[in-house]
């Protein structure tokens, strides 16, 4: 008898969290590594935030608090939703958990059974299928191609859907694309929901904000109000409010849904820190004048980025629409050998070649479930970014 629980048999770690790791681990050996893996903002937390979890802890708001949200962070969220979304939720239709990450998990931990399914659009977020396989139940993966500019086809939802469906999970703007729905995409998506009433849709608007080129955010409860009654509406002030390591996400949805996900809470974390939800109120209801400011530079980034990579032998970025993340396409590549004699075999060869050969690390498609394409985050310098792409053509026209 195995020590370890099977269902951890089921899951890896983190991919991008491991290429983070390697990275630093390389640095820290002396080599000359740019790490383009984290999936998190250069930017420091913004003053008014740390400011206001500073007054908290003055307080004495440094105790434990209701388990999935104290009142008035669920109060900010509820205005939130309602001012950028147009939807309508009251507290009890509210949980905050610890990053948006959790609240995922509590979602799915209370909902799914062994043999349960859930669609997720490939290319995904790594976590979607790991969690999924840790509740025993089934993930789904449907193809979304670059030609399908990454999103999901009606018809391909479609006839992916069985009896044994629970769960679809959308995610726009995309980790790892950067690919976003219109509304009228998402409307298109939701006609085929109608027909699946025992179908739920899990959005994981977690880079709502982070939109470039005039492109108008859209979540699916808000498209299409018939959907309401079996959306969760995940979200988080990580990405958009560079709080990342303050951990808190949040969801809406139907109230049973969200005492079911305390229950689960209760019996596990509790409640997110004190002070990051304090501060969580003060992201939520305080200026957003950061936020243009913050994509002008990131839609700059993204534009240099793509050209340079376009112009890197055996490459194809498509300019996405959000996020701060660009998925090339390393086809041309495939089938060539590197200077050291190696053929590259898949996209796994490929970034392993631009790490040792340049010290760039970036990561597999493979890990997101489409190949043969890599994710490249681009929440780092301008300089830093010339340098890797420099870097990255240099190893692309080695290849033989
Ligand atoms: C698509 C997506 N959803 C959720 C999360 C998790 O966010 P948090 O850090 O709030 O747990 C991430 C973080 O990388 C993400 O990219």
């Amino acid at each position: 008898m195995s020590f370890l629980a099977q269902r951890l048999s089921r899951i890896k770690p983190s991919p991008t969290i491991a290429v983070t790791a390697k990275a630093a681990e390389l640095k820290a050996a002396g080599r000359d590594v740019i790490g383009l893996g984290a999936g998190e903002p250069d930017f420091d937390t913004p003053m008014h935030i740390q400011e206001a979890a500073i007054a908290a802890m003055k307080r004495g708001e440094t105790r434990y608090t209701a388990v999935d949200g104290t009142p008035a962070l669920k109060q900010a969220i509820c205005a939130k939703f309602k001012r950028e979304n147009g939807l309508d939720y009251k507290p009890n239709q509210i949980t905050v958990g610890t990053g948006g990450k959790q609240v995922l998990y509590n979602a799915l931990m209370a909902t799914l059974d062994a043999g349960d399914e859930v669609i997720i659009p490939a290319p995904y977020w790594v976590s979607y299928p790991d969690i999924v396989a840790l509740c025993d139940a089934t993930p789904v993966a449907v193809n979304c191609p670059q030609n399908n500019g990454f999103k999901l086809r009606p018809e391909d939802l479609d006839a992916a859907i069985t009896p044994k469906t629970k769960w679809l999970i959308l995610n726009s703007p995309s980790n790892p694309t950067g690919a976003a729905y219109t509304a009228d995409e998402l409307r298109a998506i939701a006609a085929v929901l109608l027909k699946h009433p025992q179908v739920w849709v899990l959005t994981d608007d977690m880079y709502e904000h982070l939109v470039f080129d005039g492109f108008k955010f859209a979540t699916i409860a808000q498209v299409e109000p018939r959907l309401y009654e079996r959306t969760l509406t995940m979200n988080g002030v990580s990405k958009a409010y560079c709080m990342t390591g303050w951990r808190i996400g949040y969801g809406g949805g139907p109230a049973p849904l969200i005492k079911a996900i305390a229950t689960l809470q209760s019996q596990s974390t509790s409640n997110p820190s004190s002070i990051s939800q304090a501060a969580a109120v003060a992201a939520l209801s305080g200026p957003m004048d950061f936020v243009p400011r913050h994509n002008a530079i990131f839609q700059q980034r993204r534009d240099l980025v793509v050209d340079m990579l376009n112009k890197a032998k055996g490459l194809f970025c498509p300019k996405p629409d959000g996020a701060f993340y660009v998925y090339p396409s390393c086809a041309g590549a495939i089938g060539r050998t590197t200077p050291q004699g190696k053929r590259v075999e898949n996209d796994g060869d490929f970034v392993e070649y631009l790490l040792e050969a340049e010290g760039v690390a970036v990561v597999q498609g493979a890990a997101f479930g489409l190949s043969p394409h890599f994710r490249i985050s681009y929440a780092t310098s301008t300089e830093v970014l010339r340098d890797a792409c420099t870097r990255i053509q240099r190893a692309c026209a080695a290849l033989e």
